[in-house]
This record gives structure tokens, sequence and C-alpha cells, in this order.
């Protein structure tokens, strides 16, 4: 059996019915894992959950209840949980001097806390004496964002960084309390999924660039493997993150950005 196998492995990725959720869904899959997909579109996640022999789970990420019940119903349905992915998340595009605070307070909400709510449920569930009880690993969604200084999205920024920092601190306390959880993220570049497009058609909106098109160019340039990313790229290294070839990477970032936020 190859260290990348999952074969076993009991895992819950929020946010995948669509985008890099779906694709690392798939790929988790693939590599043998039974998978949960967690997401607050439910007719979406259905769907995208059958199409690939996966569950579902209704989940908003930001309620703390609901988790306790998707986490439950996960390790009930798949027999147990070893692998968290905290992918859900949300981007808006405003120009620092234009900020909304509301708008700010919903990202600070689904993609922080939301992200430490998936942790801290994962936590529960497989330190030992937990539902599932027998370690495992959380794989958290940065964002090249926490590493670069691109134009228009300062609070999504903001949040990116705060779930670099959050991998690192909660890697910690799972070493020192005997959680036996291995915690990392990474930092994707640009994919053109609905939220990578959405920011494409806002920043060329807000006059940053003269079209969606030259938007997508400035990123590729400052890109060293002259691309955008690809959904598989980015589910690849999840795979590789959550898998035993993984085994003493913890509390790191892996940036799978071409290059993009070195
Ligand atoms: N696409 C990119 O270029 C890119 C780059 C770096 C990081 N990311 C990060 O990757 C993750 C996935 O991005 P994507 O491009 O696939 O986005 P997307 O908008 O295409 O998909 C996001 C998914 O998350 C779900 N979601 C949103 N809020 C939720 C909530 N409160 N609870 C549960 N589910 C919720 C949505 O329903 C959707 O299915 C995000 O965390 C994003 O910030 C994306």
């Amino acid at each position: 059996m190859s260290a990348f196998d999952l074969a076993g492995r009991r895992v819950l990725v929020t946010g995948g019915a669509q985008g890099l959720g779906e694709g690392m869904a798939r790929a988790l899959g693939a590599a043998g894992a039974a998978v949960m997909i967690a997401d607050v579109a439910k007719d979406l996640g259905e769907q995208t959950a059958a199409g690939m022999g996966a569950r579902f789970v209704a989940l908003d990420v930001t309620d703390d209840a609901a988790w306790e019940g998707a986490v439950a119903q996960t390790v009930d349905e798949l027999g147990g949980l070893d692998v968290v992915v905290n992918n859900a998340g949300l981007e808006v595009t405003q120009l620092l001097v234009d900020t909304d605070p509301d708008d700010v307070r919903r990202l600070l909400e689904v993609n922080l806390i939301g992200t430490m709510l998936g942790i801290k449920h994962a936590f529960r569930a497989m330190r030992p004496g937990g539902a599932a009880g027998a370690g495992g690993v959380v794989v958290n969604v940065s964002s090249v964002a926490a590493n670069i200084a691109f134009p228009s999205i300062g609070a999504y920024s903001a949040t990116k960084a705060g779930v670099d920092r959050l991998t690192r601190v909660a890697a910690m306390e799972s070493g020192k309390l005997g959680y036996g959880v291995r915690v990392t993220c990474v930092h994707p570049g640009l994919v053109p999924t609905a939220m990578g497009q959405k920011l494409a058609v806002e920043t060329a909106g807000l006059g940053l660039f003269a079209s969606p098109e030259e938007a997508v160019g400035a990123v590729v340039e400052l890109t060293p493997s002259g691309r955008l990313g690809e959904v598989a790229d980015i589910a690849d290294a999840v795979v590789f993150l959550a898998s035993d070839a993984a085994r003493f990477v913890n509390g790191a970032g892996l940036q799978v950005d071409g290059g993009m936020g070195m």
C-alpha cells in the first residue's frame, strides 16, 4: 500500500458542493477515502455528493451546534472520522476606502470562525476518548492572498493570514495535549472557480484592471509556473497532506500557487 493511499480513512470536506472543495472530495475519494461533503448549499451539495459516491450533510460552518451534529452524523454514517478539510470560504472584493463592516464581519465569520469551529469539532471527535478517538488530520484552506498584497482583497487576505496562523497554534495545541491530530494548511493560487472568476470580474469593475482578462494576465505574470491553478492542482496537494506520506508535516502551510506567493 502506498503512503499516499487513503483506503479506510473517513473524511469530511466543508464547502464541497462545488469548486475546490468538490475537487478535493473527488480526489480524496479517488485515493480510497470515504467522503462526507458538508455545505450550506443543500441541493447542489446533495447532487455533487451523489455524483461521486459521497455522502452529504447540510452545514453552515459558522454554526457551532450544526458542527456538532454534522460530525456526529459523519462518525455514525462513515464509522469514524480521520480527516477534516476546512475548505468553505467566502471572498469579498472591496477597496479599503470602501470598507463595509458588515461584509468584513461575514468574512470573519465564515473564513475564520468557521475554520476555528472545524478545528474544534475535529479535535473533540478525534482526540483520545472522542467519538472517533483515533487521531487524524485537519487540513485548512488558506490562500496565496495570505502571502502577497493584491489590491481590493484586504479583508479576505486578513482572514486567510488568520487561517495560516490558526493552523500553527492548532498543531501546537494538538501536540501538547496529545490529541494525535496533525494540522496543516494549503495556500492555493488563483483558480477560476466561481470565486476565482468573480474576483477577476470585480477587480476589473473597480477599475484596477482594464478587463477581467487583464486581471488574470496580471496574476499569471506574477506566477513562475506561468498559468492559473487548476482544481486538481490544489486537490492533489490536499490528498498528500491528508495522507501518511505527510506524516511528519505538521503546523505547515503548503503553497500550491505555481510560485506566486514565494
Ligand atoms: N478559487 C480560488 O482562486 C481560491 C484561491 C485561494 C483560496 N481559495 C479558497 O478555497 C476555498 C474554496 O474556494 P472556491 O474557489 O472553491 O469557492 P466557491 O465559491 O466556488 O465554493 C465555495 C463553497 O463553500 C460553500 N460555503 C460558503 N459559505 C459556507 C458556509 N458558511 N458553510 C458551509 N459552506 C459554505 C459554498 O456553498 C460553496 O459550495 C475557499 O476557502 C477560498 O477562500 C480559493
